[in-house]
C-alpha cells in the first residue's frame, strides 16, 4: 500500500449549492421501463397506485429521486401527447419505431405520468416533440399542462379530470437533435429552437438539446446562436462505453473492458470541463445550466431478451460509474444542475429492475441513495491527489472524492477507488475540526457481482469501519472497487 492518496478540504473557498437535480432520473417509452416496470396497469394484482407500482413509488421516494425526464429519449421526437390523453380504451395505438418496433397504446400519458411524479415528489422534465412535431404541438401541451385559466387546452384538461394545472417547469425541446431527433446541424437546430421557445409560454426552463459526448461544436453554434434568454438549460448526452460496435457483456466482462468502462467514464470529467468552458465564453454569469441528460453504462442487451429493449444487469462496474460519475457532477455543480441516469427501470444503468411481482435494487440504486447527502447542500470545494490504477500502461485516476456541508451543518464526503485490486489509504485533511464520524461503504467480492431476483440483497450498504478521525486529519481504507460515503460532525 503506497499513502499517496490525498484529499484536502478548501472550507473557505466561495461555492455553491449542489443542486439536487444532478441525482434526476429518466424514464423512456423503452422495453419495460414504462410498460412492465413503472406501469403495471390498474387492473393488476400488483399492489399499485393508478396503476403504478407502489414498491416502486416507495423504493424512488426513498432515493430522493427530485427529477424524472419523460417520454424519451429517441422515442420523444415520435410521440403526439394527445395520442395519450382521455379515456384509455379510446386511444389510438402507435408503433414505437426506435425501441424494437413494438406496440405502443397510449394507455400511459400525460395525466399518468404528471400524476406519478405528484406521487413520487418528483419534477416532471418534460421532453418535447421537435423532431417529428408542430411548433403548435408542443405549444399546446405547455398550455394543456400549465394554464390555470380559461383556454382550449386547460378546457380539455379539466374534461379529462385534472382542475389544477401540473405547473412543469422543465421542457426538453427536441431531444438529440443531431441523431434520433432528426439529423440536423447546430445551425439548423439553433434556429428551429428558437422558434419553438418563442411558443412556449409561462414559466418554463427551457432545455436544448445538447451535445453528443465530445462534439464541441455543437455547444459552440448553439451557445452563439441562441439568445441567453430564450435558454436555460444546455443538453449533454455520454454514456460509459467501451465501443459502440462492441459493448461488451455487462456481467461477464474483462479487466481490460473494465479498464475501458472507467476510461469512458472518468471522461466525464473532461467533457464538462470543456463543454463549460465554451459556455462560459457567452455566457460569463453562467444563466445557462448544463444538463447531463443522458449518462451511465452501456452493454450488451441480455441475451435472449428484445434488442430493442436495452435491458442489461447491473454489476459493481456500475457503481463504480455512479460514484465516479456524482462526484464529477458535484464537483461541477456551478454549471452541471440537473442531470439524468439513463434509465430508472429495466433499461441499460437501472435502478431498479423487476420480474412479475418481484423488484431488485441495483448496486448503482444504493449508490445514489448514499449519495443523496449531496442533494441542495453546499459543495466543499476538494482537491484530489490520488494513485494511478494502471492497466496495460495506461492511467486512471484511481480515488475521486466530493463533499458537502448539508443545512444541520454535517459534512459529507464521498469517496470511490476504482482499482479492482488494490485498496487505497486516503488521508483527507479536512481544514476545521471535527468530532464524529460515521459511514456506510457499498463493497462486493467480485468486481462481477450484482443483484439478481434470488439474491436480492448480495450487495447493499453496510457499516463503515476503517476510518480514524484525529482533528483535522481523516485517515481512510477503501478496499478495491467500492464506494464510501462518511459523515463528519
Ligand atoms: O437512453 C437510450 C437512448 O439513448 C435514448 O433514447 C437516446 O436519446 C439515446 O441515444
Amino acid at each position: 500500500l503506497r499513502a499517496q492518496n490525498k484529499v484536502t478540504f478548501h472550507p473557505d473557498a466561495p461555492t455553491q449549492t449542489i443542486n439536487r437535480n444532478i441525482y434526476g432520473h429518466f424514464a423512456e417509452h423503452l422495453g419495460n421501463c414504462i410498460y412492465g416496470g413503472f406501469y403495471v396497469g390498474d387492473t393488476s394484482r400488483i399492489p399499485h397506485v393508478n396503476g403504478v407500482r407502489k414498491d416502486i413509488i416507495a423504493a424512488l421516494k426513498t432515493l430522493k429521486i427530485p427529477n424524472l425526464r419523460w417520454p424519451g429519449g429517441c422515442f420523444a421526437d415520435t410521440y403526439h401527447w394527445k395520442d395519450g390523453i382521455g379515456p384509455k380504451d379510446k386511444r389510438p395505438t402507435i408503433v414505437n419505431t426506435w425501441w424494437g418496433g413494438v406496440t405502443e397504446n397510449n394507455s400511459f400519458g400525460t395525466h399518468d405520468f404528471l400524476n406519478m411524479c405528484e406521487e413520487l415528489g418528483a419534477e416532471p422534465y418534460l421532453a418535447g416533440n421537435v423532431g417529428s412535431g408542430t411548433v403548435q404541438e408542443l405549444a399546446d401541451w405547455v398550455q394543456y399542462v400549465n394554464f390555470p385559466g380559461k383556454s382550449p387546452m386547460s378546457d380539455l384538461r379539466q374534461q379529462n379530470g385534472r382542475q389544477q394545472p401540473w405547473k412543469v417547469r422543465y421542457w426538453g425541446v427536441g431531444n438529440e437533435a443531431w441523431g434520433c431527433g432528426g439529423n440536423m446541424r447546430p445551425e439548423y437546430y439553433a434556429d428551429v429552437y428558437r422558434k419553438y421557445a418563442t411558443f412556449m409560454s409561462g414559466n418554463t426552463f427551457k432545455i436544448a438539446s445538447g451535445a453528443n459526448s465530445n462534439d464541441y461544436n455543437w455547444t459552440e453554434v448553439l451557445m452563439k446562436n441562441i439568445p441567453l434568454h430564450m435558454l436555460d438549460g444546455l443538453a449533454l448526452h455520454h454514456y460509459s462505453i467501451i465501443d459502440w460496435g462492441k459493448k461488451g457483456d455487462a456481467v461477464n466482462f474483462t479487466e481490460e473492458q473494465y479498464f475501458q468502462t472507467m476510461r469512458s467514464t472518468c471522461m466525464m470529467d473532461t467533457l464538462v470541463r470543456k463543454h463549460s468552458a465554451i459556455m462560459d465564453k457567452y455566457d460569463p454569469k453562467k444563466k445557462v445550466a448544463l444538463v447531463v441528460d443522458e449518462w451511465g453504462g452501456w452493454y450488451n442487451v441480455q441475451e435472449g431478451t428484445n434488442p430493442g429493449f436495452l435491458f442489461q444487469q447491473n454489476t459493481m462496474r456500475d457503481a463504480m460509474i455512479a460514484g465516479v460519475t456524482l462526484n464529477i457532477f458535484n464537483n461541477h455543480s456551478d454549471r452541471v444542475r440537473m442531470a439524468n441516469l439513463a434509465q430508472t427501470i429495466n433499461v441499460l444503468q437501472a435502478v431498479i429492475l423487476t420480474k412479475g411481482e418481484q423488484l431488485v435494487l441495483t448496486p448503482t440504486y444504493h449508490v445514489m441513495e448514499m449519495y443523496n447527502v449531496h442533494q441542495d447542500a453546499t459543495l466543499v470545494p476538494v482537491e484530489v491527489q490520488s494513485n494511478s490504477y494502471t492497466y496495460k500502461g495506461e492511467q486512471l485516476p484511481a480515488v475521486t472524492a466530493s463533499a458537502s456541508k448539508d443545512k444541520s451543518g454535517a459534512t459529507h464526503i464521498s469517496l470511490v477507488n476504482i482499482d479492482p485490486a488494490k485498496a487505497q489509504e486516503i488521508t483527507v485533511q479536512t481544514g476545521t475540526a471535527y468530532r464524529t464520524i460515521s459511514g456506510r461503504i457499498l463493497a462486493s467480492a467480485k468486481l462481477q457481482d450484482y443483484n439478481s431476483f434470488t439474491q436480492p440483497d448480495k450487495i447493499k450498504p453496510t457499516a463503515f469501519k476503517d476510518a480514524v478521525l484525529k482533528n483535522n486529519t481523516l485517515s481512510v481504507k477503501l478496499p478495491p472497487f467500492s464506494v464510501v460515503v462518511l459523515e463528519l460532525k
